[in-house]
């Protein structure tokens, strides 16, 4: 049987750990060329060469998604190993090592570096890798929001809720190419960045959610899947939660 992305070539941002090394895995099990584009070498090597050992394809290209010359970098590397690409998740973030600040107090500076990332990095990559895309005929791209996003939670929230608005806005700029663009919204979900971020408290906000757990990074690929597939071939513009029920929206 063949695999729901054989002859297809994906990034995945933010790879090297966490959620998106939950999603270049699922990938590269289902047949895709994944590139693992990431700031950090050592984990980005580790997470290709395991996708390899498993018996798909993978490239690990050191990558800054806050900086054009390095989303246009990466874009000449994955086009040279793999002729091109259909799929690009938008997952990288500052997250795990965050400051911890009111946004009427944060340092500009760090703020403005922040949102470089958590929010533009997703517009920086999208305009880098949607011309690729477009070659092909079309395809799909994946954001990585946040159930932040409708709660208080500061800088990180606010770029989520801008995360959330690139996803409507692009999903309009890029349909005409028949490129969607969708996001995910997790709710907590147990990465080694978490456990930095709320320690003890997620025990108490599992008890906030319906389904009583918290995420695990795994729990995130089939809507993953599914948005970078054809299965979804009219969705676009839209953020799923997944979430375990934290939050609902009539
Ligand atoms: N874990 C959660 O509970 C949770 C919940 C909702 C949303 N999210 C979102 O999911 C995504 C992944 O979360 P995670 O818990 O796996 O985080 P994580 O911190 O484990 O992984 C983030 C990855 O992004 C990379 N990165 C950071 N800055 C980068 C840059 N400028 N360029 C390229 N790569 C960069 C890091 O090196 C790291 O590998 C993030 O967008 C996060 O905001 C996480």
């Amino acid at each position: 049987m063949s695999k729901r992305f054989e002859n297809k070539v994906v990034v995945v941002t933010g790879a090297a750990q966490g959620i998106g090394e939950a999603y270049a895995k699922a990938l590269g099990a289902e047949g895709a060329s994944v590139v693992v584009a990431d700031l950090n070498v050592e984990s980005g090597e580790r997470v290709a060469q395991e996708i390899e050992s498993a018996g798909g394809t993978a490239l690990f290209v050191r990558t800054d998604v806050a900086s054009h010359e390095s989303a246009a970098a990466m874009v000449e590397a994955a086009v040279a190993a793999y002729g091109g690409i259909d799929g690009l998740v938008n997952n990288a973030a500052i997250y795990g090592d965050m400051a911890f600040d009111l946004l009427i107090s944060v340092d500009w500076d760090y703020y403005k570096k922040f949102m470089s990332v958590n929010m533009d990095g997703a517009l920086v990559m999208t305009r880098a890798v949607y011309p690729e895309i477009r070659k092909r005929g079309g395809g799909s791209i994946v954001n990585q929001s946040s159930t932040a996003a409708y709660l208080y939670s500061g800088f990180y929230g606010l770029a989520k809720v801008g995360v959330n608005g690139l996803t409507h806005q692009l999903a309009h700029e890029l349909g005409g190419l028949q490129i969607r663009v969708n996001a995910i919204a997790p709710g907590p979900t147990d990465t080694a960045a978490t456990r930095t971020q709320a320690g003890d408290a997620a025990k108490d906000l599992v008890k906030g959610l319906a389904l009583k757990r918290m995420g695990q990074p795994e729990d995130m690929v089939g809507a993953c899947l599914f948005l970078l597939s054809d299965e979804s071939s009219w969705v676009t513009g839209q953020i799923i939660a997944v979430d375990g029920g934290q939050t609902f929206r009539a």
